[in-house]
């Protein structure tokens, strides 16, 4: 039987890289793409190094690959500080990186996840349904990340494919709070690990066609962050 194939976006760190290790450990292919990739991740059947607002040639390298059963779009950029203070260049790198990336490469991929059946999982966030002062760009497209998935799925579901929108909190060890002057405090209990998101999205591929988890949210169980030294 033909192995089943993933593409990972964000697959370089944190819990793109988290996700991609369980896919290949539940028998994917896993196809990563990001920028820089660790030196030890042998898991992947190709890394794929790009830059996902290079859209020509992102949508090349999508196009050899030819069977697509599931697309994970975990690759995301985050500014913060008042909006006043966000500059036009952050803006478009979070507009880029967070929503157009992950919708393009999604409308191109629904032919090839048709064939299969297959599912599309974004990894959004708790912020996509709160106010957040301090993070109103990134919120705001996390919750158009979190709406087009909504619609996209009525529109698929006809033709098997599933689509989820997984929201994760504050997570530690990856590299997304790097622009920010807080993070996940380190008391137990505050923080996720990226390999909490990883075991969620595996119960989610685990479910039996037929039945389709379609949004999801993971806590810690404790709501803390700190101010960085
Ligand atoms: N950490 C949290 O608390 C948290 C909470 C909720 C949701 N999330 C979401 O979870 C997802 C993963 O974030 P993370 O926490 O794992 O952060 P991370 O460690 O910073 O990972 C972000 C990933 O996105 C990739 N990426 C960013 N800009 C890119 C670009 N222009 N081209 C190609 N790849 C690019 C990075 O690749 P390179 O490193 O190779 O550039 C990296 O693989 C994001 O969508 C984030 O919004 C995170």
């Amino acid at each position: 039987m033909e192995l089943k194939t993933a593409i990972v976006t964000g697959a370089s760190s944190g819990i793109g890289l988290a996700i991609s290790k369980m896919l290949s450990e539940e028998g994917y292919k896993v196809y990563g793409i990001g920028r820089v990739f660790p030196e030890r991740c042998d898991f992947f059947e190709k890394r794929i190094s790009l830059d996902l607002r290079d859209t020509d040639i992102l949508l090349a390298k999508i196009s050899e690959i030819r069977r697509v059963d599931l697309l994970v779009n975990a690759a995301g950029s985050a500014y913060y500080g008042l909006a006043e203070f966000n500059t036009p260049e952050q803006i478009q790198e979070m507009c880029r990186v967070d929503i157009e990336a992950p919708l393009i490469l999604t409308s191109s991929l629904i032919p090839k996840l048709k064939d299969t059946k297959g599912m599309v999982i974004n990894i959004a966030s708790v912020t996509s349904t709160r106010i957040n002062t301090h993070g109103a760009v990134y919120g705001a497209l996390k919750a158009g990340l979190r709406s087009y998935g909504r619609s996209l799925y009525e529109e698929v579901r006809k033709t098997g494919v599933r689509v989820v929108t997984v929201c994760p909190d504050l997570t530690a060890g990856t590299k997304l709070y790097r622009n920010a002057d807080f993070k996940p405090s380190d008391d137990e209990g505050c923080f996720l690990l990226p390999e909490d998101t990883a075991e969620c999205v595996r119960a989610v591929i685990s479910m039996r066609e037929g039945a389709a988890v379609t949004e999801v949210e993971v806590r810690p169980q404790f709501n803390r962050i700190e101010k960085k030294k």
